[in-house]
């Protein structure tokens, strides 16, 4: 637990509870009437219900902020007052929502998941203003990150025996958030020993006839320190301080820094050789707490109330925003403090945006996190007889639509839904002749394992290998990522389709709106009978139990009926004829196995309860409910709000409307280009200042 120092725990602690000058008296005048009328007859002090006692509130969302989140899921999705009761009005709701986010200020809505609970009018219905800057944090490194620092230090290949201490929660969606994670006495015994194995490779050497002499792959300056005759001199372990600093955070160190160090090895040298002395010492700079976590404390000049984030803090915000490791030119910048402006910080995610050879994977990952259409490879299937299923290549085609949507940088959000182009088995290799990257089909079929089998490209309803990619799918059949065989794969699963959680998805993604979680307790099944559609089992969700929740969903899943569950488009959908499959028999009576018969598929859904009156409506299939969605200025936004959570790392606040909108008219102004929305966001006030905390007088 040694790097979690005392400042890392306090911040964790901060900008969590917030009481709000007059919340009190909204308190009184506006919540307590409200409960009042719509609640405390159920929720009173005799046999509350639900046990959930709301006569006895006070308001102080330090202590009752878990009743106050509850109030909020229940009101504003309207799950209670319970159906048969007075309707509140909508205001009202609207009020008390509003004042429940409010006091439950940052706790609200901490999990990716979550970001939807800011209703979308407060955040975009006018203009707004700037808010109050966020609280100053830090961000432990991804995976990602780690793997990134681990090939910063350059000797990645002899790093065997080094293991991946973070991990990332396993949900859909937006994964790495500040704040969600910490490091905790199990990964910091992986990343002791970690430094341990780092630094042994980094100085690995052999002593031939009394001389130090570095072994293959070692960092030469370092094993030549490993003489236990010669200890080195005080330049010599300034000069390994810092390249060891160099090669872990990207920049030097400060006199002071490196003097700690220097302190450090000759405390360890009363114990130890001068080699062991000067390992823990090279150990200890892979161990600062600056290495594992991003620092965003904010530590230029106050003016307001708030301060943007040091020149060196905002070197590693803006690389990790776009890669997983430090970019040596925005480093090299800050270090001569050329960082300390908006324009200067834009200017690099400009240069770093427009570089081809820089590699920028968090881009990709944005949007595979935001489809999530990469889970394809985790629905197990068996294996079809007459077609080859291989997800990862059905993820490797989406890859690189999206990729190629992003580069022409046009249209980027109604590209992605409503594009008729795909990529079809598509892979990339080396000409041998000539050289250059050439196109070729990505699963090759085998003869002898896949008899009978059709390729790939059948999946995506096309008989051979197209040439041109990416190629026009056939006419009337698929549009945009959420039509991508990947993704219907991700959508469902081991044997049929999923439209409840399709429509999740777009309720969520596309509307901004939520759905309750599912109550543990329900099962949630749709009967076996292998004679009727999925759509026509389905209709167990219209139960009044089942359908307060699933109106949200359901309806918005259902127009992707028209694919099966591997993705391909269909026209009808196959079901067992039970009166066919009862004649076919063998003359004493036993059965021949089941037949089917195609029935008449039912692709229709709607979009209800929006919030965009213009969206809400029957919708007559999938390509038809996406180009609406595509048209839609609310889908637009909620898209944008997503893109925040990722390049952010945390849900949008209030505080946050003035950078969402802006963030939004940049994309609109420049005819829809990625690359606007994410300069803008890179360069709001959201990213780039912090909040100076309360008795803080730097
Ligand atoms: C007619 C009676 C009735 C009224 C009025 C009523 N509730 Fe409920 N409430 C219930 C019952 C019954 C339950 C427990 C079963 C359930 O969750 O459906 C419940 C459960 C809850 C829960 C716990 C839910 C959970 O999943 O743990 C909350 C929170 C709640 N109500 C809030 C409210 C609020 C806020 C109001 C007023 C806007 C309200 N209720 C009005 C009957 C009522
Ligand atoms: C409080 C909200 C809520 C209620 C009430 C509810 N569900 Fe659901 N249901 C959900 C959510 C949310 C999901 C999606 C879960 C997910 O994303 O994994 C879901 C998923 C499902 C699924 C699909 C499971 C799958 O594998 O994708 C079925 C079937 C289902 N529910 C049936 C029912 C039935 C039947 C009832 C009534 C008896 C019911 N649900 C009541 C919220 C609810």
């Amino acid at each position: 637990m040694r790097l979690i120092t005392g400042t890392v725990l306090a911040l964790f602690g901060m900008g969590l509870g917030s009481t709000a000058a007059g919340a009190e008296d909204d308190f009184t005048k506006v919540i307590r009437p409200f409960l009042a009328a719509h609640c405390v007859k159920c929720h009173g002090e005799q046999k509350p219900a639900g046990k959930v006692r709301l006569d006895n509130l006070t308001g102080d969302a330090r202590t009752e902020s878990d009743r106050l989140l509850a109030i909020r899921e229940q009101i504003r999705d309207g799950l209670m007052p319970p159906v048969k009761e007075t309707r509140p009005d909508p205001a009202h709701i609207q009020a008390v929502v509003n004042w429940t986010i409010k006091q439950t200020g940052g706790r609200a809505g901490r999990l990716p998941s979550q970001g939807n609970l800011i209703p979308h009018e407060l955040l975009f219905g006018k203009p707004a203003s700037a808010g109050a800057a966020p609280a100053p944090r830090i961000w432990r490194l991804s995976p990602d990150g780690y793997q990134g620092f681990l090939g910063d230090l350059g000797r990645g290949k002899n790093l065997a025996g080094v293991v991946q201490p973070f991990t990332l929660m396993p949900e859909r969606g937006i994964k790495d958030f500040a704040g969600l994670y910490t490091i905790d006495e199990p990964s910091t015994e992986i990343l002791l020993r970690n430094a341990e194995t780092i630094v042994e490779a980094q100085t690995a050497h052999e002593l031939k006839d009394g001389k130090v002499q570095g072994k293959n792959g070692s960092v030469r300056e370092l094993a030549a320190l490993m003489d236990p005759a010669a200890a080195p001199s005080k330049s010599q372990l300034a000069a390994a301080v810092q390249l060891q600093f160099k090669l872990a955070l990207g920049r030097t160190g400060s006199d002071e820094e490196v003097a700690r160090f220097i302190g450090l090895y000759e405390r360890c040298r009363k114990v130890s050789n001068s080699p062991g002395a000067v390992k823990t010492m090279l150990q200890a700079v892979l161990l600062r707490t600056d290495a594992m976590f991003r620092s965003e404390l904010g530590s230029g000049a106050a003016v307001n109330g708030r301060r943007m984030l040091a020149p060196e803090e905002l070197a590693v915000a803006l690389s990790l925003a776009l890669a997983d490791r430090r970019e040596p030119q925005i480093v090299l910048a800050a270090q001569k403090g050329e960082l300390r402006t908006r324009e200067q910080a834009a200017s690099h995610v400009g240069r770093m945006l427009d570089d081809p050879r820089l590699e920028k994977p968090r881009i990709l990952k944005f949007f595979r996190e935001y489809f999530d259409y990469a889970n394809a490879a985790n629905v197990f299937k068996d294996r079809p007889k007459t077609f080859v299923h291989e997800p990862r290549q059905l993820i490797a085609d989406t890859d690189r639509l999206v990729l190629h949507i992003v580069a022409a940088d046009k249209d980027v959000f109604r590209q992605l839904l409503t594009t008729p182009t795909s990529f079809v088995n598509y892979s990339l290799a080396k000409n041998k002749q000539t050289g250059k990257d050439e196109g070729k089909p990505g699963v090759v079929l085998n003869p002898n394992n896949n008899k009978g089998q059709k390729g790939v490209e059948s999946i995506y309803g096309l008989e051979e290998w197209p040439r041109e990619q990416p190629a026009v799918l056939p006419e009337n059949t698929r549009l945009g990522i959420l039509m991508q065989p990947s993704w219907l794969v991700a959508y469902s699963t081991n044997f049929d389709n999923d439209p409840v959680r399709r429509g999740r998805w777009v309720r969520e993604r596309l509307l901004g709106g939520t759905v309750p979680d599912l109550p543990i307790g329900v099962a949630a099944q749709v009967p076996d009978d292998a004679h009727r559609t999925f759509r026509d089992r389905l209709t167990v969700t219209r139960d009044a139990r089942c359908w307060k929740c699933h109106q949200r969903m359901d309806e918005l899943g259902l127009p992707f009926e028209n694919f099966d569950h591997f993705g391909r488009f269909r026209a009808t959908e196959t079901v067992l004829d039970l009166d066919a499959t009862a004649k076919h028999v063998d003359k004493k009576g036993k059965s021949l196995g089941p037949v089917t018969r195609e029935a008449e598929l039912n692709t229709a859904g709607a979009i209800a309860d929006s919030g965009d009156p213009k969206l809400d409506g029957p919708v007559a299939d999938p390509r038809g409910m996406l180009r609406k969605l595509a048209d839609s200025e609310r889908a637009r936004q909620v898209f944008v709000r997503h893109a925040f959570r990722f390049f952010l790392g945390r849900n949008e606040t209030l505080a946050d409307a003035r950078a969402l909108q802006d963030a939004d008219r940049a994309y609109v102004e420049s005819g829809g280009s990625f690359k606007a929305l994410v300069t803008a966001l890179l360069t709001s006030d959201s990213f780039l200042n912090r909040s100076v905390p309360a008795g803080d007088s730097r």
